[in-house]
């Protein structure tokens, strides 16, 4: 099985050019995932960082608050206000902590409803209803929740009309439903699927706690959630999504997501591994066949056959590894398929997939910006 890599890809559909870059304005300047944002927004040739918006940082410049991007750009971070961006933008990022992020949604759009939103919290993924039930507290803006389209990047729908808003999934629900998917669209799901998700320390933010500050971390390992993660009503939700678009007749699928996280001493990653028995009948062939149909075309997934993925090889980049071996000796007779997937949190698990997303809503190609090198089309 070879990898699949971009130059095997078809080429990129010309989109039109917008003078000077549509302005896009970022929130939650000073974290880890606005500096990816900023990172990939300076060097995309079709958005142009307008405004970074920082409640700790503003009035610094971009090259003290990120001192990686110091001389790349003279940019001063604004109040986190309407009144403090230079100009309407086309596009607002939210990479604010979940619970915060609605209410500044709420009020940036009043004064600019046309703007695009794209939220990279856990605010606009779920129902209002199972978000109160997950998050512990109620939705404060439940009727902007109808706006937000949702789900991974790779299984956009071809829009007429691109949404308002796109809440992109977390990092670890990337992983795990990246490396579920081919088997809902084929409806093999049944019974528990345990998924196994391992992180890196940069998954839980800036601000260091007991057991994400790099000392507790560095030379261990461990398990937590264990009795129940809150990631998993979006995980099961975006894997149900794909099985609903799926043109394969099979009964519903009844499966139960058993998902464990576990915490590795690596600041970046998300290495994510599901083991599923398959309904009788399903063997190696048949988990190949899903595998290779499922990510036809797809830009950013790499399909390894049954080899690993590795964390290290997605570092700084958009793309996620996926590597599968499905075995008929296992589970009494049924196969059982193990399907692994590794990506970048920080990029393919937020920036990269938030942009990745926001090329397809201003109708551009979805590599544009994220594939050094990669020619296209304005
Ligand atoms: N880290 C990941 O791997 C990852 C992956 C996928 C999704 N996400 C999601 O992306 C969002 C950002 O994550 P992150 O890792 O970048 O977190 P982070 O490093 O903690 O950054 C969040 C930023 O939001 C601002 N902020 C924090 N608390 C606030 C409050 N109470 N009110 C207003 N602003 C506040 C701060 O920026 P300023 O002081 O500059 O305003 C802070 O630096 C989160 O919702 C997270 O769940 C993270």
């Amino acid at each position: 099985m070879t990898r699949k890599t971009p130059k095997e890809m078809p080429p990129a559909k010309p989109a039109a050019a917008v003078a000077g870059g549509l302005p896009v304005a970022v929130l939650g300047g000073s974290g880890y995932v606005a500096r990816e944002l900023v990172r990939i927004l300076l060097g995309h040739p079709a958005f142009r960082l307008s405004a970074l918006l920082s409640r700790s940082a503003a009035g610094k410049p971009l090259g003290e608050v990120h001192p990686e991007l110091a001389g790349v750009r003279d940019l001063t971070c604004s109040a986190v206000s309407p009144e403090a961006l230079p100009e309407k933008p086309a596009f607002l990022f939210s990479a604010l902590p979940h619970g915060v992020s609605m209410s500044h949604i709420a009020k940036f759009w009043e004064a600019f409803p046309e703007t695009k939103v794209v939220d990279l919290s856990a605010d606009f993924r779920l129902p209002p209803d199972t978000y109160g039930k997950t998050y512990g507290h109620a939705h404060e803006a439940p009727a902007l929740c109808e706006r937000f389209a949702w789900g991974t990047a790779e299984w956009l729908p071809e829009w007429k009309h691109s949404p308002a808003a796109y809440a992109t999934p977390g990092c670890f629900t990337t992983a795990v439903s990246l490396a579920l998917a081919p088997l809902s669209a084929r409806r093999w799901l049944d019974g528990d699927v345990a998924a196994f998700g391992v992180t890196g320390s940069t998954g839980s933010g800036a601000s260091p706690s007991q057991t994400t500050h790099h000392p507790e971390r560095a030379e261990s390992f461990r398990a937590y959630g264990l009795s129940g993660h809150r990631h998993e009503p979006e995980m099961v939700r975006n894997t149900e999504s794909v099985a609903g678009r799926s043109s394969h007749a099979r009964p519903s699928q009844r499966w139960h997501l058993r998902f464990t996280p576990h915490s590795a001493p690596m600041t970046r990653g998300i290495f994510a591994h599901i083991q599923a028995v398959l309904p009788e009948g399903v063997g190696p062939k048949d988990v190949d066949e899903a595998m290779e149909e499922s990510y036809k075309g797809k830009p950013f997934i790499r399909l390894l056959g049954a080899h690993s993925p590795e964390v290290r090889s997605v570092t700084g980049t958009n793309f996620a590894e996926i590597g599968w071996a499905a075995s008929a000796s296992e589970g009494g007779g049924r196969s059982v398929a193990r399907v692994l997937c590794a990506i970048d949190n920080l990029v393919k698990g937020a920036a990269g997939q938030a942009i990745q997303v926001a090329n397809r809503m201003a109708g551009l190609d979805e590599r544009v910006g994220l594939i050094p090198g990669f020619e296209y089309d304005l």
